[in-house]
């Protein structure tokens, strides 16, 4: 940490159901876990998603973008549900503003620890000796390119059908640019990569392995890399997910992928999420936005039972990516952990014991910080 630092300046984008509950909770231990260091948070609350929708007529309002672009990271809780779902797609909360929030912040590599704590393993749906020591692997997921932002168009053909096409496009550069965050997160781990792919179907497949092989040969040739199609990957996920260390994939694949990561780990409720780019913020740190991997839970919202230690997660690795606090983001990890191993839980991962509320859930993280 560099020691002038004392004001760490956060846009914090809440957004919908659950967002608001797990986001108030999350800055309750953000502020517990920094302030013996002396450390101040300068935040900065805005509309996204829905709410921004209800408050100021656009899902991504020009003032959020304003306070995004002037802070050090952005906090995002999560947005959508079925209160904007009679809008026409393109207006809804997620295609209006967290497609357009990435892009905007060129934030093309989303960083999804697949963390299962071994004391947890009869949260995941996998039989617990298969994974007797719970799961330890990560995934980097393209984030600003591929099918998401290619060209879209839908239209009627002269039979009087209607023909709609997405359009997946792929750069060398931006596969490279990717490749580099996964050989980073690599050799902080065992140095194994697994490039996921479907390139014997797909024309940006084959250049996504090609120029995997070769890049990865002349930049980091100490990584071992290994290349799967995707629909195997999933099966494999499913099988023996330790199998893997790093998985790399385009933005679709990587979509469909760290879900299912997130489901054998136990609960979407505790996977956190960073996604970065090349900006960086007035720390020479990365700028980047964390989000947890789950979404808005509109079943649950309201009742102040939400998990709220993936927005908790997700603010250690702001803490670690964007403003180099290693030691502190550790703190909230391991506390993170020994609540959870103390048997203070959230109904997701209660598995037929007391189960907690989201407030009681942070305060026992609090406690152990
Ligand atoms: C995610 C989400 C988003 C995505 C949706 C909400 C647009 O599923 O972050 O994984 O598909 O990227
Ligand atoms: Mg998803």
């Amino acid at each position: 940490m560099a020691p002038f630092m004392k004001t760490l300046k956060i846009a914090v984008l809440p957004g919908d159901y659950i967002g608001p509950e797990v986001m108030d909770v999350a800055l309750d231990v953000l502020k517990a876990a920094t302030a013996p260091a002396g450390i101040q948070l300068d935040l900065q609350s805005a509309d996204v998603g829905g709410a921004a929708i209800d408050n100021q007529g656009s899902a991504l309002p020009e003032s959020t973008i304003k306070i995004c672009e002037a802070a050090d990271a952005i906090l995002f809780g999560s947005i959508g549900g079925p209160k904007w779902e009679h809008l026409p797609p393109a207006e809804q909360p997620e295609r209006a503003a967290l497609l357009p929030i990435r892009k905007h912040f060129k934030l093309f590599a989303n960083l999804r620890p697949g963390l299962l704590y071994k004391e947890l393993t009869e949260a995941s749906p996998l039989k617990t000796e298969r994974i007797p020591e719970g799961i330890d692997i990560a995934c980097v997921r393209e984030l600003t390119g591929g099918i998401y932002f290619g060209p879209k168009r839908q239209r009627e053909l002269e039979d009087g059908d209607v023909e709609a096409t997405d359009e997946m496009v792929y750069k060398r550069s931006e596969i490279e640019r990717i490749l580099d965050v996964a050989i980073t997160t690599a050799k902080a781990r065992s140095g194994r990569i697994c490039s996921v792919d479907k390139a014997n179907v797909l024309t940006t497949s084959v250049l996504w392995r090609k120029t995997a092989t070769e890049y990865i040969a002349a930049k980091a040739p100490e990584i071992e890399l290994t290349h799967m199609y995707v629909d195997n990957a999933a099966m494999q996920l499913a099988r023996d997910p330790n199998q893997f260390d790093v998985i790399v994939t385009e933005n679709m694949f990587g979509d469909i992928l760290s879900d299912e990561m997130g489901i054998v780990c136990g609960s979407l409720g505790m996977l956190s999420s960073a996604s970065l780019g090349l900006g960086k913020n007035q720390y020479g740190n990365p700028f980047g936005l964390y989000e947890p991997s789950g979404g808005t839970a509109p079943d649950i919202a309201g009742k102040g039972i939400a998990n709220p230690c993936a927005q908790i997660l997700s603010a250690a690795l702001m803490l670690r990516h964007s403003f180099g606090l290693n030691d502190i983001a550790e703190n909230i990890e391991k506390a993170v952990k020994q609540a959870v191993m103390d048997g203070h839980r959230t109904g997701d991962i209660a598995f037929g014991q007391k189960s907690i509320g989201t407030q009681e859930m942070a305060q026992a993280v609090i406690e152990r910080l």
